[in-house]
């Protein structure tokens, strides 16, 4: 459990420092929508750019695609979202209240409701006498579903004909590209299609910061499998891997959990799922999720649309659907838990401390800050000559304000790992101080050497 952090300060930091602002907050905000600020979308895509790195850049089985966002709306009736994809809603008659039966129970009773019918959420509200947590009366309409899938039209008329969806998920664009990606690329089962990109949904209680969003990121990878393979060991070494990557982004291994849904739970197309849980100080959450859906969307597909989306191995002839393991990653939750690991405040004695994000350097936003000692012109000069030439490789910043202490603590607050101090012995023999962020240690180091200092250190993070 991270001791430090609480999601109010979390949130008020994010936007003080440029990482998470309120979505069109001029306008009074928009319920669950945020939009990411100067630093905060290079923290993103650097998650991004790591998980891509790791799973499809460095591997030979998995192979990346960018589908539409908005495709056929006969592939969410084929996967089973239009009729399944719901959720039960709840509204308090005296205060207009919306929230999901499900939160509500559960945030009352602490029991896990997920997957439970509309009639038992109905019956254990009742039953429990569970009050409004807003104005406190117990006045319920009764619960009833409604579709999470976001709605849109092509075109200018409005009518059923026209309908199309946000995509709810990633995973769908990666199944009806199955085919094409078989017949263009030299892949075999077993093989990936991994995919990052925006996902939708019409999300109507109100989440935690960026936990719960209308809109998100995904990465995720649909894994084709032979339908005999042993595919428990396949769904844990996903699982071991998975857990390795959020490590090496930075969450310690302590905040982290299996939990495995029960029957009820699990969603309509998977046969096991296991969610690996992060604790926030609002209770463990599911970070990212990991399913074994089977043949179901590729049989789904085939049935749908008619065309046949069976794979035949090249070398034994043999024709099937394949089956799938799925590990599905929300981007922006990735990063939520990320900013809550490494936020930290630090007692220095003597009354003093010192707020220090302590970022895996591998993803910081900022890599190295350039800074002159003294606002005096040759310091200013040198400190620009370094940092110009750190630039064509880095992402570094400079900061000529000339208090060295104020700048320290700046670059400690967005998660720099290095600063760079420029002072009059740079001007003589051409070294310059290192100052390590986590430990505030100090050495001097070479200008000619300080690129590759930098990234040595950064490659073994
Ligand atoms: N394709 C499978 C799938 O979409 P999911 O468990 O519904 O499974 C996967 O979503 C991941 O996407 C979650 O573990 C979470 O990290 C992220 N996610 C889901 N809904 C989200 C939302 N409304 N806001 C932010 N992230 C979300």
């Amino acid at each position: 459990m991270n001791k430090h952090a609480s999601l109010d300060k979390i949130q008020s930091w994010a936007k003080r420092k440029g990482f998470v602002f309120p979505c069109s907050e001029i306008y009074g905000g928009l319920a669950n929508s945020w939009d990411y600020g100067p630093y905060g979308v290079l923290l993103k895509n650097n998650i991004r750019d790591s998980w891509w790195k790791r799973f499809v850049k460095s591997r030979e089985d998995i192979v990346g695609l960018d589908s539409s966002i908005i495709l056929n709306p006969k592939v969410w009736e084929a996967s089973g979202h239009v009729e399944s994809f719901k959720e039960a809603l709840i509204d308090c008659k005296n205060c207009k209240n919306r929230t999901a039966a499900e939160k509500l129970i559960e945030e009352s009773t602490g029991e896990i409701m997920d997957g439970k019918s509309v009639e038992i959420l109905n019956d254990i509200i009742q039953k429990s006498k569970i009050k409004c947590p807003v104005c406190g009366s117990f006045d319920w309409t009764p619960a009833r579903l409604f579709s999470n899938l976001f709605e849109t039209s092509i075109g200018i008329v409005k009518d059923s004909e026209s309908r199309a969806y946000l995509r709810g998920e990633t995973a769908q664009g990666i199944f009806v590209n199955f085919k094409p990606v078989v017949d263009s690329m030299r892949v075999r089962v077993p093989f990936g299609i991994a995919q990052v990109g925006k996902a939708f949904r019409n999300e109507i209680t109100k989440g935690q910061f960026t936990f719960r969003t209308l809109e998100f990121e995904q990465m995720e990878i649909e894994y084709f499998i032979h339908p005999s393979s042993d595919w428990q060991k396949i769904f844990d070494e996903w699982m071991e891997e998975l857990k390795n990557w959020y490590i090496s982004i930075g969450l310690s291994e302590a905040n982290l959990r299996k939990r495995e849904h029960g029957d009820e739970e699990r969603s309509f197309y998977s046969k096991k799922t296991v969610d690996l849980e992060y604790e926030f100080d609002f209770g463990w959450k599911e970070l990212y999720g990991q399913a074994y859906r089977t043949d179901y969307d590729l049989s789904k597909h085939s049935e749908f649309s008619g065309k046949d989306l069976s794979y035949r191995d090249p070398k034994s002839g043999e024709k099937y659907i394949p089956h799938v393991v799925e590990p599905s990653i929300g981007l922006s939750r990735a990063m939520l838990c990320v900013m809550y690991d490494a936020y930290t405040e630090e007692d220095l004695g003597d009354g003093k401390t010192r707020t220090v994000i302590r970022f895996a350097p591998n993803i910081a936003p900022i890599k190295a800050a350039v800074l002159p000692l003294q606002k005096d012109e040759k310091l200013r000069t040198k400190s620009r000559e370094i940092y110009e030439e750190l630039k064509k490789s880095l992402s570094v910043e400079y900061d000529d304000s000339g208090n060295i202490g104020k700048s320290y603590r700046r670059q400690d607050e967005i998660g720099t790992p290095y600063c760079i101090t420029v002072d009059y012995d740079s001007l003589e023999d051409g070294t310059v101080t290192l100052r390590d962020r986590d430990s505030m240690e100090q050495e001097r180091v070479q200008v000619s050497e300080l690129l590759k200092y930098i990234q040595d250190k950064l490659d073994n993070n």
